[in-house]
């Protein structure tokens, strides 16, 4: 018998600055706290239904049943759930990616959020924002920024109660977009929790971490102020930041490909010659090109001009994890 179901839908993000490396990878505590923009357009929907005739938990991701750890990731989440609940029956979990998974697009970031958002009102859950935060952190770090809403900053704290993410400003209060040029759709080989996990063997990991209160400010002052010219130098020097200690861990992971190198030049010239974008890129080849959405459309067209880049895809500013529905038995 179905004891209750509940759909959810989340987006992506994109940091502006950076999470990399954890102080407790079992929590997902960081080392560091981040800002970020949810990226509407990239949407996951996941549906779960507990029910007390199933004899274990069945999850279904993008159409095709999972076993061993990626199923093991999400049954973990649903255990969280039923514990809070106090409820004990078996879950089927579907979830659906209208963009590629595992192509530094951040899949898990949506995935987890969705996911924490479906399982805590399928199990009758009333969690506000910050629970919601905290437990899809526990999925996937990034997943704790999915759940607010817009410009979204995660706390790192020191616990469990202390790190989740908050709404710094709403999605219309600047209507960013970010292009990304699709350079590489291939399953990236070393993923983020792997990579997360070596940030303490580079030598660039603790001076990294300790430039981030000044420039958390400085992107929290820009964002505030809509200032383009400010944001663009500081979310480039984290992301460069990040790929500096990725690249010189151990051992080494450098998950940029040739375009990826070509697109940082073109945009740091287009900038000098007067086009509001700056680049970012996550654990993966293809490079987020923020913008100003009066650039939205010269950036896509030279974008495409560059060699090796399949596609670009469009994002601009998106709203919080939600139920699309809901059904308690
Ligand atoms: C490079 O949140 O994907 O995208 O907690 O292991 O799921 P897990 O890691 P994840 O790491 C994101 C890393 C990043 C930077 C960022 O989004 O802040």
């Amino acid at each position: 018998m179905q004891i209750g179901k509940a759909t959810a839908q989340a987006f992506p993000n994109i940091a502006l600055i950076k999470y990399w490396g954890n102080r407790d990878p079992l929590l997902r505590l960081p080392a560091n706290s981040s800002l970020s923009m949810n990226m509407a357009g990239l949407t996951t929907t996941t549906t779960v239904a507990f029910d007390d005739s199933l004899g274990e938990d069945v999850v279904v991701l993008g159409g095709r049943e999972q076993s061993g750890a990626a199923k093991d990731r999400v049954v973990k989440m649903l255990e969280r759930a039923r514990a809070m609940a106090g409820a004990g029956a078996n879950a089927r979990v579907e979830s659906l990616n209208n963009f590629p998974a595992g192509a530094g697009l951040a899949s898990s970031a949506s995935g987890f959020a969705a996911l924490a958002v479906a399982s805590a009102a399928a199990a009758g859950l009333n969690l506000d924002e910050r629970a919601l935060s905290r437990l899809a952190r526990t999925g996937s770090g990034s997943a704790c920024r999915s759940v607010p809403g817009g410009y979204v900053e995660w706390q790192a704290g020191t616990d469990d109660a202390t790190s989740y993410a908050f709404s710094i400003a709403p999605p219309e209060h600047w209507d960013l977009r970010d292009m990304i040029a699709i350079v590489d759709v291939a399953h990236k080989t070393v993923g983020s929790t792997q990579g997360h996990a070596l940030a303490d063997t580079s030598p660039l990991h603790a001076a990294r971490v300790s430039t981030i209160p000044e420039r958390l400010s400085q992107v929290r002052a820009a964002i505030e102020s809509r200032d383009f010219a400010s944001l663009a130098p500081v979310v480039e020097a984290d992301a460069l930041a990040m790929h500096a200690v990725m690249m010189t861990s151990n051992p080494p992971l450098l998950y940029w490909q040739p375009p990826t190198v070509a697109i940082l030049h073109a945009v740091r010239a287009w900038r000098t010659d007067g086009l509001p974008v700056c680049f970012t890129i996550d654990a993966g080849a293809n490079v987020h090109c923020l913008c100003e959405s009066s650039a939205a459309d010269e950036v896509t067209r030279r974008l495409r001009s560059i060699a090796g880049v399949q596609n670009v895809l469009a994002v601009s500013p998106g709203g919080p994890a939600h139920c699309v529905e809901n059904h308690l038995f």
